[in-house]
């Protein structure tokens, strides 16, 4: 992959690259499609990272599906699918990480401790082999953005980050890889997560500031069902993702739950004046 790229990039061929671990949905479908629109060459890459799951995460149990994502990925623009095994990218002796701090501590960090170290671990590898000029990461995980950024703008890597809004079903569920864990009950109810989300930013529209009574909005919405229980309604500033009590000009508002039967842990956001 990294031979192709330098040859590539001796062409003066635009490299786009989209991250992914697989299972791709329409939601990856849309991260390519942007970033076809802007390069030569656009690389999806598939990697289920063991070194962003936690011992009791979901990583033997992630969804794969090789063979109809490389059709996905092509149907929807991919020239290149790079999909590196395991070992290949943590060969026995491997001992270096990349630790975003502070940006970590608070929303999916605090529940998952190790997560953004080996999320941005591993694309800052992605990085380095693909050598893209640009890659595209979607909205609706707004802490990996935000933990991104923050790695590319400290480490001076000259990849310039996109970020494509979140695709849902018809309902509004976020779409997601581990929807396909939710029973059919919990995929009836989940539709709750976002509804809310809605509400909380009409009423921001409307003039609400005040953090606690927007986030209830939320949980006013998730408590209409026992399958949903909350594990964080934060809003938090979108650069040092620090709790706000009140907001000035904009916020990110974000959600994360855990289904009831499956135990499947879903997250969610909207940005409240303003954009990622
Ligand atoms: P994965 O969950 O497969 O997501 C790959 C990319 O697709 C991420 O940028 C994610 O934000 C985006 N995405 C997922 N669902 C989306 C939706 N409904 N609408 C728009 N974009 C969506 O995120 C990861 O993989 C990994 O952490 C990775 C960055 C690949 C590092 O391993």
């Amino acid at each position: 992959m990294q031979a192709l790229s330098a040859q590539l990039r001796l062409q003066r061929t635009r490299i786009g690259l989209v991250p992914t671990m697989g299972a791709l949905h329409q939601g990856h479908a849309s991260l390519v499609t942007l970033a076809r629109q802007h390069s030569d060459e656009c690389v999806v890459s598939i990697f289920v990272n063991p070194s962003q799951f936690g011992p009791n995460e979901d990583f033997a149990k992630y969804p794969r599906a090789f063979d109809s994502d490389c059709a996905l990925a092509e149907s929807a623009g991919a020239t290149v699918v790079f999909a590196p095994d395991a070992p290949g990218m943590y060969p026995p002796g491997y001992n270096t990480y990349v630790s975003v701090e502070r940006l970590t501590d608070g929303l999916c960090g605090a529940s998952r401790p190790r997560h953004f170290r080996g999320v941005a671990t591993v694309v800052l590898k992605f990085f380095n082999i693909v050598m893209p000029d640009f890659a595209v990461f979607g909205q609706k995980d707004a802490q990996q953005v935000l933990v991104l950024k923050r790695m590319v703008e400290d480490l001076n890597v000259p990849v310039r980050m996109m970020v494509a809004p979140t695709v849902r079903e018809a309902d509004g569920l976020a779409m997601s890889s581990r929807n396909a864990y939710l029973t059919p009950a919990e995929r009836a109810a989940a539709p709750l997560i976002y509804a809310g989300l809605v509400m909380a930013r009409q009423r921001f529209e409307a003039g609400e500031r005040n953090s606690v009574r927007l986030a209830e909005i939320v949980e006013q919405s998730m408590s209409r069902t026992p399958l949903l229980k909350k594990e964080y309604i934060d809003i938090v500033d979108m650069v040092e993702l620090r709790g706000l009590a009140t907001i000035a000009s904009s916020a990110l508002l974000a959600v994360a739950c855990r289904t009831q039967e499956s135990t499947t842990r879903l997250i969610d956001n909207t940005v409240l004046g303003g954009e990622l």
